[in-house]
């Protein structure tokens, strides 16, 4: 009760004020020495994705009272992918600045974080990172799967699937609005590899969640379960005094990264990351990353780019499978909120069995990891690709420049019957980044021209500034940095320029001669500010949004970093 008083200039009279209140609430003497657990409420009615939070708390406030100590849920804001404007991404920096200053403010002595809608969970971290007052990550959990005449459906993988199909005209509205009803047909985060089991799986292997907590579905009885023992086990983290600086070190972060590239995970992942790796002084090294990458293959055959749903990853055995598998690589010796190191956790873990969703090390679905990092004269600050996700034909290509100069001139535009576009075009969408657009929304996925889709055409090398869904699938090239809005090289490209990729040889490159680029580089102008620009948060965040090289967190909010990761 005496943490982080309320200012009064008499402390013993802001304890006292303090009692007063909170007996309020009908607590009594013996319930308010106990350690007190803060519970993250992320409920909305807007975020489906988090409908079981409700009952989450009830688990969680069972388990912390089991253990002895004294839950206190209080809110935090949430967000959810579908209802966040312009795009969650523009807020995940807002929420990870009400988890830290709500961690700080209130007397909690540890902390469960309940999140699983994409940006919640790095946000709740950043913020517990920053606060650095023992925290434990509890996940909605993934959805179930839906059906549509016989085939199995999951979010959003199979929402932009039949979505294509209807703009190419292979299915009527009648059977898209049927699929819509199919997609999202549980509580929970989108089932197939995107970001929410993404961030999930790395917050596990990061060791800030109980072991098996990334995969069980939401709306399991094991779910409850996990959640009442993250509410106990938090009790112990408050008595231990087992702080997130302690869990999130290099080496756990070196073990998440690794968990990102075996599982073909999320390329938002490594922004994610980056940010929270950021809060603690650490900074991951693009280039040490893609090293990384060259020997971690994907072992994990999930959709968007495999055939499997969580689901089927948690009756494998979870994350547990995986790390089995990855061992020879991991930092054994990370701590994480068991108390006990990775290597231990693992150990200890009950024997695998046979399964078909986690591969062998020694017989993998792709031999390098799943995402690529780009470096060239258009990306001097880097650019990433799915490469697992890309078509084989596409990773060495070469092809003409089709750019749109924004989100509102790829709506206007990309349908056009007219559109002067081949299939072996490159389709470049620009002002899409950290301040462009602004928030870098998941808009990389550049939708195949519609005159294009009609003929069959599935995949185009595409390349923007913006980010991508990890339910998306396709040759994209993204995170291009510096992005278009600062006068990246993204800035420069011309409809008709040659642009080359080559992905084995991790080149992007820009076919323009030297002396016309910086030409035209003189004669780019920043775009004029809209009045929006100039007051409330959007001020905040325009000023002080940083590149996805440092993971879109705000510069004030970072922390200098004083050792990079990967080491070479
Ligand atoms: Fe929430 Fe996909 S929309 S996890």
């Amino acid at each position: 009760m005496r943490r982080g008083l309320t200012a009064y200039g008499d402390e013993e009279f802001s304890l006292f004020l303090r009692k007063a209140f909170i007996k309020a609430m009908g607590y009594s003497d013996d319930a308010l020495e106990r350690p007190i657990v803060g519970i993250t409420n992320t409920y909305s009615g807007f975020n489906a994705c988090h409908r079981t939070v409700p009952e989450l708390i009830e688990a969680v406030n069972r388990g912390v009272m089991l253990a002895g100590g004294l839950p206190v849920e209080f809110p935090t804001i949430t967000l959810h992918e579908s209802f966040a404007h312009p795009t969650s991404m523009y807020l995940r920096n807002l929420m990870s600045i009400d988890a830290e200053e709500m961690i700080r403010a209130q007397p909690v002595d540890a902390v469960v974080l309940i999140g699983g809608c994409d940006k919640t969970v790095p946000a709740l971290l950043m913020g517990a990172a920053s606060a650095n007052i023992p925290a434990i990550m509890l996940v909605t959990g993934p959805m179930l799967t839906g059906d549509h005449h016989g085939e199995r459906l999951g979010a959003c993988t199979d929402c932009r699937r039949f979505w294509a199909r209807f703009r190419a005209g292979e299915i009527d509205e009648r059977e898209i609005n049927a699929v819509n009803a199919k997609l999202a047909p549980s509580a929970g985060t989108c089932m197939v590899m995107g970001t929410a089991s993404t961030m999930a799986l790395c917050t596990e292997a990061l060791g800030m969640m109980l072991p098996g907590g990334a995969c069980i579905p939401a709306v399991m009885s094991e779910r409850m379960r996990h959640a009442e023992a993250s509410g106990a086990r938090a009790v112990a983290l408050a008595k231990e005094r087992l702080t997130p600086d302690r869990i999130m070190t290099p080496d756990a972060f070196e073990n998440a990264l690794r968990v990102l590239l075996s599982i073909g995970g999320s390329t938002n992942a490594i922004v994610h990351l980056t940010a929270i790796a950021g809060r603690l002084g650490i900074g991951i090294d693009l280039d040490g990353f893609d090293r990384m990458g060259r020997e971690t293959p994907v072992l994990v055959d999930l959709k968007p780019t495999g055939c499997h749903y969580m689901e089927d990853l948690d009756k494998a055995g979870g994350l547990t499978t995986i790390l089995r598998e990855m061992r020879p690589l991991l930092k054994s010796t990370a701590l994480t909120v068991t108390g006990k190191t990775i290597g231990e956790n693992i150990a200890e873990a009950p024997v695998g069995w046979k399964q078909d969703v986690v591969r062998p090390l020694s017989n993998p679905i792709f031999k390098e990891g799943g995402i690529a990092v780009l470096r060239g004269n258009l990306a001097p600050g880097g650019a990433i690709i799915k490469q697992s996700a890309a078509s084989r034909e596409l990773m060495r290509h070469t092809g003409r420049a089709v750019v749109f100069e924004s989100l509102e001139d790829l709506a206007k535009r990309v349908d056009d019957p007219k559109l002067d576009v081949n299939a072996d075009d490159v389709l470049v969408l620009k002002n899409a980044g950290p301040k462009g657009a602004p928030g870098m929304p998941e808009a990389g996925y550049i939708p195949i021209p519609k005159k294009l889709a009609k003929r069959g055409v599935k995949d185009m090398m595409r390349i923007s500034d913006a980010r991508m869904s990890g339910t998306a699938f396709g040759s994209i090239v993204l995170h291009v940095t510096p992005e278009t809005a600062v006068g990246g090289a993204l800035a420069l490209v011309g409809n008709g320029d040659r642009i080359r990729l080559d992905v084995p040889a991790r080149r992007l490159e820009l076919l323009v001669p030297e002396a016309e680029l910086e030409k035209r580089r003189k004669a780019w102008k920043p775009a004029r500010p809209r009045k929006e620009d100039a007051r409330g948060y959007r001020k905040l965040f325009l000023e002080s949004v940083t590149q996805a090289d440092r993971g879109c967190d705000f510069d004030f909010l970072a922390t200098r970093s004083t050792i990079r990761i990967p080491k070479a």
